[in-house]
């Protein structure tokens, strides 16, 4: 063994680069809050891994990809665990990514020389949003396919692109087999890509700019007469570098972190699992979906901007986010970096956090699906009204049909409908159906009312 190791060694000489590497030095206080990165690297391994394993046991078509993931939740060994683990090393990989930009962000690491890092940060983020939306219809179940209803909608009600969005997501205008092969594609080859090439990227600007120390209140070493701001800071990373500490310190932290977070994530995925639904059902009446927690704030947000103000929710705002983060390190060209030296950028980012939680918050705990019976009104509603936007979602007539800017489009959207059809219009037709809208038998004749005089409030 010494000796294979030693050849291999004299050939490519490993061993010195990893020495150099681990012994480079760096900045002294380099804590604990600089471990959401590697944490990540670490995490979206484990994703490559645990995701390999289940596309060796998944049969993307709509009559085949149901069963395949059941018959790994329940026959093959480690199987549920395996889907566990996929699923929540998911969701905490959305949230460090989410500590991560913060980190950088109150650090102003994303200043010079850190732009390009901070640039592919942000596809990063992007890419990750994308495995998110792609992964969820995977399974199959209702509430994949109703969540992909809803977010294709949102995506179609863009302007300009919305439509051809649409299309292109879907593969058509129903979601089904050309949905499922595109989404599928997307999370196995075409993000798996791009996170390998902006993780690269993001990688080598970390290795070559050293890591960021954490901003001081004052500089380290004064500016010298007549040098450059770059000049300056060069010359004060070498000196944090000077009085700083071996790399593998903190690779030892990061280590720490790593571990105990997998453990966290075999904790929750032997506990929970990752949950399984009945097979997607297209007709189904009942079925209201909601979407995975971090896209709750946007999903709730939804609720609040209706009708011609619908793309500020679902286009302009998060698009302007995104472009915001990208525009960030072009026009805060200030050296200050400490948070406190520049209070607005701070104040600001504190405020998103706070909204984002809110939005969270307010989404998760409203009524489903994100606040209808309330929030699915255009203003206060009559206590008939109330209870008929209630039984409005309990019913799922969401699934078909639009109203504000949520909802299925099986059926026409119902925004104003009550201006279109009288009460007793709508009574008959909730009562009897028509073509593909079914019967809704069961309802009360008081139902129905209660129903009928929500959707007149829609006007
Ligand atoms: C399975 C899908 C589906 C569900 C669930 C569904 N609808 Fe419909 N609905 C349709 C379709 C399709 C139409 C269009 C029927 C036609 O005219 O051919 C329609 C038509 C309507 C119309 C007439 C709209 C217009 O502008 O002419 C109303 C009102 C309506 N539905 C209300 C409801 C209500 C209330 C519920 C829940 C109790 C509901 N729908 C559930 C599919 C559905």
């Amino acid at each position: 063994m010494r000796r294979i190791i030693r050849w291999l060694d004299d050939r490519t000489g490993a061993g010195q680069m990893l020495q150099a590497f681990l012994d480079r030095p760096i900045p002294k206080d380099i804590g604990w809050l600089h471990t959401f990165g590697s944490a990540l690297l670490f995490l979206i391994s484990v994703q490559f891994v645990t995701g390999t394993l289940l596309a060796l046991n998944y049969a993307a078509s709509p009559g085949t990809a149901y069963a395949s993931v059941r018959y790994l939740q329940e026959h093959v060994l480690f199987g549920a665990l395996l889907r566990g683990v996929h699923l929540w090393t998911g969701s905490a990989i959305v949230l460090l990514i989410g500590l991560h930009i913060l980190r950088t962000f109150f650090y102003g690491a994303y200043k010079y020389p850190r732009e390009v890092t901070w640039l592919t940060g942000v596809g990063l983020l992007l890419v990750v949003m994308g495995f998110s939306f792609t992964g969820y219809l995977l399974p199959w179940d209702q509430k994949a396919y109703w969540a992909t209803v809803v977010g294709t909608n949102i995506a179609g009600a863009a302007p300009l692109v919305g439509q051809l969005a649409l299309r292109l997501l879907r593969g058509g205008t129903a979601i089904g087999a050309a949905t499922l092969a595109r989404f599928y594609g997307f999370h196995v080859l075409i993000l798996p890509a791009a996170v390998v090439l902006f993780g690269t990227v993001h990688l080598f600007m970390v290795i070559r700019h050293g890591i960021a120390a954490p901003p001081r209140r004052r500089p380290l070493v004064e500016p010298l007469r007549g040098e450059s701001a770059r000049d300056w800071y060069w010359r004060e990373y070498a000196a944090e570098k000077r009085r700083g500490k071996p790399f593998y310190e903190a690779l030892l932290k990061d280590a720490l972190v790593a571990a105990t977070l997998f453990t966290l994530i075999l904790v929750l995925a032997q506990r929970f699992g990752a949950p399984l639904g009945p097979a997607a059902d297209p007709n189904s009446t009942n079925f209201v979906p909601r979407p995975e927690w971090y896209f709750l704030d946007l999903f709730q947000l939804l609720w609040y901007v209706k009708g011609k103000l619908e793309p500020i929710g679902t286009f302009l705002i998060p698009t302007l986010f995104i472009l915001l983060l990208l525009a960030l390190p072009f026009f805060d060209h200030r050296r200050e970096r400490h948070p406190l030296k520049r209070p607005v950028a701070t104040a600001a980012a504190a405020l998103a956090v706070a909204l984002v939680a809110t939005l969270t918050y307010l989404g998760a705990t409203a009524p489903a699906p994100g606040g209808a019976g309330t929030s699915v009104s255009s203003g206060p509603l009559t206590p008939e009204q109330a209870a008929g936007a209630k039984l409005f979602a309990q019913q799922g007539c969401v699934n078909c049909h639009t109203i504000g800017n949520l909802g299925g489009n099986v059926g026409p959207n119902l925004t104003h409908v009550g201006s279109r059809l009288s009460r007793q219009q709508l009574v008959d037709m909730i009562a009897h159906g028509k073509k593909a809208m079914p019967a809704f038998k069961s309802l009360t004749p008081e139902e129905l009312g209660q129903i009928a005089a929500f959707l007149q409030s829609r006007r």
